[in-house]
């Protein structure tokens, strides 16, 4: 048989911890001839819970299950670790500002970022859950210096997901027929969600949905703000749709994309499109199973480009904070 890949997850016992971890294990992130071994990182006072998720895993007889080790200590968790899944986190609480909170992330994603240097896998491919995402990629990045800087992304497969059921709503077609949805800049409120290079079924998604008004006052701010909403709705943010995205970003990195499609995620920019090189920003993005590629040369419109620079903006000023404070 294969021997196990192994996958780390922080937040194990959070909410997407616990809509995650029975996917990975079950087989859907890495398929079903790979057998997984599971690391899970929790702060120590969560440990308890994340044991707890451990005798649940247990109780599912995955049969690519290869194991399950609980950590409190980062150099642990990510030693010799093939895909590491940053989604714990400090969360915004109320009147938090947001040096405060790039401050506590800093402190978590840094010597994450740390742990990963010096003990992952060679072939290791990061994913960064945990808000701010983008950010904190960023700062994760800067602290690993020796793993190549295309290894770490942030996750912007949720938007681009509820971007497709959106436009699949809107148009009555099935999401299979949606094709080159475009997420731009953060994670955050700023995203640009870009439909000027979709296609429904093969048409211009404008030209399908024949409501320029429709996109710019429905469409993207339903997409951008649906986090919002969700929380509003269920009381709690997204989980399984997080969670869900996290394993389809994975999958989509390690298998590629589909030929003429391509999806979107957080990368470190190589100044494509104008967005500054360093910076963690969402762009379309292709797979062949290695790296992401940027995919190059398409036309912006006015309206794209000044989205795209408002969001890119905030990530400017999140990389300036960040470097005030020392944290990258
Ligand atoms: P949660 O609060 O239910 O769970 C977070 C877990 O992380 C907790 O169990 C906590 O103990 C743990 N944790 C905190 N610091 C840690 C550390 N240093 N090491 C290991 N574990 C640590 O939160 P939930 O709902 O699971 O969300 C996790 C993160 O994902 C949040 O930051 C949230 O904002 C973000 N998120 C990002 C999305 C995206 O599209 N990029 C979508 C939805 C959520």
């Amino acid at each position: 048989a294969a021997s196990p890949v192994h996958v780390t997850v922080t937040g194990a016992a959070g909410q997407i911890g616990y809509a995650l971890l029975f996917r990975i294990a079950s087989g859907q992130l890495l398929g079903p001839d790979t057998p997984v071994r599971l690391h899970l990182l929790e702060v120590p006072q969560a440990v308890k819970a994340a044991e707890g998720v451990a005798l649940e895993l247990d109780d599912c007889a995955f049969p690519l299950l290869a194991g399950i080790d609980i950590h409190d200590d980062a150099t642990e968790a990510f030693a010799g670790t093939n895909v590491a899944l940053l989604v714990g986190a400090r969360p915004r609480t109320a009147g938090m500002e947001r040096g405060d909170l790039l401050s506590a992330n800093g402190g978590i994603f840094g010597p994450q970022g740390a742990a990963i240097n010096a003990g992952a896998a060679q072939d290791v491919r990061v994913l960064v859950v945990g808000n701010p995402a983008n950010t904190n990629a960023f700062i994760a990045a800067a602290a690993a210096p020796d793993v190549p800087k295309d290894r770490f992304t942030a996750m912007t497969r949720l938007d681009h997901n509820r971007a497709v059921g959106q436009l699949a709503a809107r148009t009555g077609a099935p999401v299979t027929d949606i094709a080159r949805v475009t997420i731009w800049g953060n994670h955050s409120a700023t995203q640009y969600p870009d439909l000027l290079h979709a296609t429904v079924g093969g048409r211009p998604a404008l030209e399908v949905v024949g409501d320029d008004a429709w996109v710019r006052d429905t469409f993207i701010p339903t997409v951008a703000k649906r986090g919002a909403q969700i929380i509003e709705a269920r009381g709690a943010s997204s989980a399984a749709s997080a969670a869900n995205a996290a394993i389809d970003h994975v999958r989509t990195w390690v298998d590629g994309t589909p030929a003429g499609d391509w999806t979107s995620a957080g990368v470190v920019s190589d100044g494509s499109y104008g967005v500054p090189e360093g910076l963690v920003s969402s762009f379309p993005v292709t797979s062949d199973g290695g790296a992401w590629q940027i995919v190059q040369g398409l036309e912006l419109d006015g309206f794209s480009r000044g989205r795209i620079d408002a969001s890119v903006e905030e990530l400017v000023d999140e990389r300036e904070a960040v470097r005030a404070l020392g944290l990258a």
